[in-house]
């Protein structure tokens, strides 16, 4: 399948999907495990950073990057589809804990940022990178990242849960010995990190911290 094809067939699955897979995330606890993750790291991310949530979806990551207490000047989300964007637009309005007027959901493909280079403080990315080939991906956030800023990754982990969530979101789940050697190509990794078990979103996925070399 030609790339064009591919994105055009992802953005209407989630399209259709939004509601559905918002639904799944908040009964699955989501939004709190990266919350808590993310409430652990020294980020360094004041009121002039800017920051990226590259494949946004519904704005969970978003929403938990916020409720961990950051505040940057802006965060933009960015996503292929519509619908996910329109949902996140609202729950960014809805949620006390977040500043809506400094978050912007706009739509656009993560391997084609519409962004200048070295334009961001911090990149997250959670369950994204499974729709592209990781090469092309990775460089393209590490474009973006100031040099020395953090990518906060989170890719689905080779397991059951993840090749049952394959079937389900149409994606392939690229495994660990890529992530790390295709990572050091762009950036140090800082560390591997582990969700808790007791937390669902352990079940798929796992945490890379990388810096930009
Ligand atoms: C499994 S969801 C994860 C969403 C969100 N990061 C989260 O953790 O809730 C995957 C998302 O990646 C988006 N996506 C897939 N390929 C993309 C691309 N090339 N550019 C931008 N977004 C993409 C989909 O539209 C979908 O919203």
């Amino acid at each position: 399948m030609t790339q064009k094809k591919r994105k055009f067939k992802t953005q209407s699955f989630y399209d259709r999907i939004a509601d559905v897979h918002n639904l799944a995330l908040k009964i699955n606890g989501y939004r709190q495990s990266v919350e808590k993750f993310l409430k652990s790291l020294d980020l360094k991310i004041d009121e002039n950073s800017m920051v990226l949530d590259a494949g946004s979806g519904t704005g969970i990551v978003t929403l938990g990057f916020h409720s961990a207490g950051f505040r940057p000047c802006k965060t933009v989300a960015l996503d292929l589809s519509f619908n996910s964007l329109k949902l996140s637009r609202g729950q960014f309005k809805k949620d006390k804990k977040v500043n809506a007027k400094n978050i912007v959901a706009v739509q656009g493909n993560i391997l084609n940022l519409p962004f200048a280079d070295e334009s961001f403080d911090l990149v997250l990315s959670c369950g994204v990178l499974e729709y592209v080939p990781l090469d092309e991906g990775l460089r393209e956030m590490s474009r973006v990242l100031k040099t020395g800023a953090k990518l906060v990754f989170i890719p689905v982990r080779p397991s059951l849960v993840g090749s049952v969530l394959e079937l389900l979101y149409n994606f392939k789940t690229h495994p660990l010995t890529n992530v790390r050697r295709i990572s050091q190509r762009y950036f140090n990794i800082l560390s591997r990190h582990k969700f808790p078990i007791t937390e669902p979103i352990s079940w798929s996925k796992t945490i890379f911290l990388l810096e930009k070399k």
